[in-house]
């Protein structure tokens, strides 16, 4: 499987670092041979039709750009340009996110499908503003789009009710899907600090981004939940379609009167048979959604199996990129069983 690596950061790097070091494994245990063909970022490429070995990829995670590289690089070669020339089976794409436009990975991403390759991205953006459009433009160019590490990071949320509770109803689903947040108000409550001063550690802690705001207000959470409902409930929603609210004015009393009544306060997501919300809730201590720190926890409420509570790390560089080599098999797996 050739594969063609856009957006090299700490998730581009990850996957670079698991394909390059899990190559011998997963070619033992599933005959799943991965082969980085190109890796593009912002500022150019680097290309080599025949696969960049293991040791080169582990060598040019020190060169910046990486299109500076002298033997195999291209600087100036935009990713587009990239996913056009280059053959290759699949478009790992795993740029920066952005809400607004959903660019530059919405043009990645129908230009993959346009030229015939499959997609796995851990970039939330298009499918957050577009996810049915993008769903269907997979299917009419026969190629599929797979995002396990848009949920949950490493932590298979989608794969888990879309797979494991295949048998079942999906009624309804609450989850913790934003680990900054939750570490911001577990900090509140734990240690008795305020909003700002808890935001202000996890910016140091690198959890929270400098300008905050897909985090605690809600906008993650709600790029997440569009996802859920899509792809788990069948619901052809988009960003637009739910009511959020941040966390951004929680105040310390609000959490010390939460935990009189014996509850803790979360940012939740939630599909019901409403519309989706992100809000902050009351939650009995003892539920088992009510994790702390930065971990994420997801409640499915089935018609038989009753609730399901998966938990796990949210974020990570290698985290996701476990997700997208989960992904990657999948894909793998789909393609063998095709004709
Ligand atoms: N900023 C996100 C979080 C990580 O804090 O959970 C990526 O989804």
């Amino acid at each position: 499987m050739r594969i063609i690596l856009v957006g090299y950061g700490v998730v581009g790097k990850g996957v670079s670092t698991i394909l390059a070091s899990r190559y011998t494994e997963k070619c033992r245990d599933f005959g799943f041979n991965p082969k980085i063909v190109a890796i593009a970022d912002i500022d150019g490429a680097v290309i080599n039709h025949r696969g960049i070995k293991p040791e080169k990829l582990e060598a040019l995670k020190k060169v910046r750009p990486v299109s500076s590289d002298p033997e195999i690089g291209y600087p100036n070669m935009s990713a587009l340009d990239v996913i056009e020339e280059v053959e290759a089976e699949v478009v790992v794409e795993v740029t920066p996110v952005n809400i607004k436009t959903g660019e530059p990975a919405m043009s990645h991403v129908t230009k993959a499908f346009k030229t015939g390759k499959h997609v796995v991205t851990t970039n939330k953006g298009p499918l957050a503003l577009a996810m049915p459009a993008l769903t269907e433009l997979a299917e009419y160019n026969n190629v599929y789009l797979r995002f396990s590490g848009t949920v949950g990071g490493g932590t298979p949320m989608l794969e888990f009710a879309k797979r494991c509770l295949a048998g079942d109803r999906i009624l309804g689903i609450r989850g913790i899907l934003n680990g900054t947040t939750n570490y911001i108000l577990s900090e509140m409550s734990q240690n008795r600090i305020s909003f700002q001063e808890a935001l202000a550690t996890a910016q140091k802690l690198g959890y929270a981004e400098r300008e905050p705001s897909m985090d605690i207000d809600g906008f993650d959470t709600a790029c997440k939940v569009v996802i859920l409902a899509n792809w788990i409930m069948n619901r052809k929603i988009t960003l637009k379609d739910l009511n959020i609210k941040g966390i951004r004015d929680i105040s310390l009393q609000e959490l010390d009167e939460a935990s009189k009544r014996g509850n803790t306060v979360k940012l939740i997501g939630s599909i019901d048979g409403n519309t989706p919300t992100v809000k902050q809730m009351e939650i009995p201590k003892n539920n088992p959604l009510c994790v702390s720190g930065v971990l994420n926890a997801v409640t499915f409420s089935t018609e038989f199996a009753g609730e399901q509570t998966l938990v796990g790390r949210g974020a990570g560089g290698v985290e996701t990129a476990s997700a997208v080599l989960r992904d990657l098999l999948d894909i793998r797996h789909k393609l063998a069983n095709r004709y």
